[in-house]
């Protein structure tokens, strides 16, 4: 088994509704916990940042599911790579909600960027994702 890391970012869809979170994280925390998968899904209300792990095969099956959701759009792929150990350990799915994704950016970020992972280099945004995870450990 190859264990790989997956990070891609995208955009709310026009038509998301507020519950849609629930439902996402609900299926997420269920379907990756059998499947063995970790990682996080940080959202600040319009845009998703998500690191998925677990091994190839399930993780590109995940991704293509993910990418066909009609809940969000320009799903794009930031960083894909074969990881010999896991930064998510302890979670199927850390959720990071949107007050947390503003501190964190805003702190790290003196210019007040705002959160924006597609301007970012893949290895930039496991990173940010890292930092997330280690700072706000958090629930809906
Ligand atoms: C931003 C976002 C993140 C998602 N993350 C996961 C996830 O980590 N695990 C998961 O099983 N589904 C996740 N989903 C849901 C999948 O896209 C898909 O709806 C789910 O796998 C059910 O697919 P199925 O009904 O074909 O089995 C996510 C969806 C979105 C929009």
């Amino acid at each position: 088994m190859y264990l790989v890391s997956l990070v891609y970012a995208s955009t709310k869809s026009p038509d998301w509704c507020d519950n849609d979170i629930y439902e996402i994280l609900t299926h997420a925390e269920a379907y990756n916990s059998q499947s063995d998968i970790t990682g996080v899904l940080c959202f600040n209300g319009e845009i998703f940042l998500q690191c998925l792990e677990g091994s190839r095969s399930v993780i590109n099956a995940l991704y293509r599911k993910i990418q066909n959701d009609k809940r969000h759009d320009n799903v794009m792929l930031l960083d894909y790579k074969e990881i010999s150990e896991r930064s998510f350990n302890e979670w199927n799915m850390l959720y990071i909600p949107v007050s947390n994704v503003d501190d964190v950016t805003t702190f790290r970020q003196p210019d007040n960027t705002a959160f924006d992972p597609f301007r970012m280099r893949g290895a930039s945004a496991l990173g940010l994702c890292r930092e997330l995870a280690s700072v706000v450990p958090s629930h809906v």
